[in-house]
């Protein structure tokens, strides 16, 4: 296997491979895959707070009999100054074989200074890359069209410090899907608008197959841009009444966490188009997935494409 830090350094196959296997995972018993990965050790190192992608991560590993070690970078030597590298070797010499990392930083794995035996994969950097993400928004998509190929999909709002669009955006072109951005102006990015073109939201809401409603990321946000955020549901987040817009089998994802009442109305986080239960849910079987293509089991050999170099 090799690390999984991006979604451009994954092949087209390799992808394909990881979603035909979480949908296998998907339809599996919680028991028939205990032995795959047992004596592996899964380290989850998350200098980002998260729900849904350390738990699963965590999830998945133990489905798979992977040990799973407790980790809390709040109380760990980084506090008192040991660096990500230091920390990685150490867990390394205790024969932790995945690192499973999240990190504030977009150039966290272009700084780490040497090779590694144990692999990483990337649970979110900065604004940069979250692929594990994307390919469970995938997932869900697929399970729902049986095929991305042909899928406008509008990723609306906080596009700018999304990494979830970004690595959803690397990968639904090359899939045969068509990505389209919307939301404020303050929250656009003209490096993503060149693979996907900026439409007007309710333009953007009539064309989509799939309206992807990104965070408010407010962790990210410079002070000054607060004050607008009061009227964005209003302005820009998903009503009830806008989904009377959309074509009629068009669905409504969300990475999570929510902010209810700002990016979507209360109503329709439980409506019939909503998928967000689902993403959740296919957050164990897509990281049960990528946790077997990281080791070099599960898939066949041809589909280990990229292995090697952070
Ligand atoms: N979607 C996502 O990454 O959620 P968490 O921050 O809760 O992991």
């Amino acid at each position: 296997g090799g690390h999984v830090i991006t979604i451009d350094a994954l092949g087209t196959g390799t992808i394909e491979r990881l979603l035909e296997r979480a949908e296998q995972f998907a339809h599996s018993d919680r028991d028939e895959f205990r032995h795959v990965l047992r004596g592996n050790v899964m380290a989850p190192l998350f200098y980002e707070p998260s729900t849904r992608t350390r738990c699963s991560f965590e999830i998945a590993a133990r489905r798979l009999g992977m040990d799973v070690i407790y980790f809390d970078a709040d109380v760990s030597s980084v506090t008192k100054g040991e660096s990500l590298w230091d920390t990685l070797q150490t867990l390394e010499a205790m024969g932790v074989n995945v690192a499973v990392l999240r990190h504030p930083r977009n150039d966290v794995y272009a700084t780490l200074p040497g090779k590694l035996e144990m692999r990483l994969v990337n649970a979110g950097n900065g604004t940069l890359a979250h692929p594990t993400q994307a390919l469970v928004d995938w997932l869900t998509m697929r399970q729902t069209f049986g095929t991305l190929y042909g899928l406008t999909v509008a990723i609306v709002g906080d596009v700018r410090h999304s990494r979830v669009a970004r690595s959803n955006i690397a990968g639904l072109v090359r899939l045969g899907a068509n990505p389209i951005v919307s939301g404020p102006d303050v929250f656009r990015d003209a490096e993503v608008e060149c693979v996907a073109p900026y439409v007007p939201f309710e333009e953007a809401l009539r064309d989509a197959d799939v309206v992807m409603m990104l965070r408010i990321q407010r962790e990210r946000l410079e002070e000054n841009l607060a004050w607008e955020m009061d009227d964005y549901l209003h302005q820009y987040g998903l009503t009830e009444k806008r989904l009377e817009l959309l074509k009629s089998r068009a669905i409504v994802m969300h990475p999570g966490p929510v902010n209810r009442g700002i990016e979507l109305d209360e109503a329709v986080i439980e409506h019939d188009r909503s998928r967000i239960r689902q993403q959740v849910a296919n957050g164990v079987y897509v990281r049960m997935a990528v946790l077997e293509y990281v080791l070099g089991r599960g898939m066949d050999r041809e589909a280990h494409d990229q292995a090697g170099e952070v």
